[in-house]
């Protein structure tokens, strides 16, 4: 999807996930009417990579799993895959409390593609993911 700055292109992606309401028209994925689809149903099923990563207070691992589901190893292994366990190691491991100001804008988008490798969907959308 293209379009200038202030098009609506994060605009879409926030109603995909439900978190802007629709006033026009429908979203249809898989025949399936978007409006119908429980908001956390949806969030669980697509998997975004935001425009502007947002990171709760806590530690790596609580960051990319939240719902402590996930072994270390796999976690680690995202880490490792986005090029950023080197860091994380040296300061702690995934015990080490993530201060999203510590880590430049590209490295926070490298986190949530970390976060976005530890989610089986079959949808990844990338709101312009590497734009930084
Ligand atoms: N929280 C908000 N409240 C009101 N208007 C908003 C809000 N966020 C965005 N907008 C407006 O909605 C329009 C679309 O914004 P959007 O963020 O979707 O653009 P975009 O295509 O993602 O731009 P960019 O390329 O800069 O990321 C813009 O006119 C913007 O000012
Ligand atoms: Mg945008």
């Amino acid at each position: 999807v293209c379009g200038p700055s202030g098009s609506g292109k994060t605009s879409l992606v926030m109603a995909l996930l439900g978190m802007i309401d629709i006033t026009e028209g429908r979203i249809i994925v898989d025949e399936l009417d978007l409006s119908t689809v429980p908001r956390n149903e949806l969030r669980s099923r697509i998997n975004v990579i935001p425009q502007d990563p947002f990171f709760m207070p806590g530690t790596m691992r609580f960051n990319l799993d939240p719902h402590n589901r996930i072994s270390d190893e796999d976690i680690c292994t995202a880490l490792q895959r986005v090029g950023l366990w080197g860091r994380v190691s040296a300061n702690g491991g995934l015990d080490m409390v993530l201060s999203a100001s510590e880590w430049s804008v590209g490295q926070r988008q490298l986190i949530c593609l970390a976060r976005a490798l530890l989610v089986e969907s079959s949808i990844l959308v990338l709101d312009e993911a590497t734009s930084r």
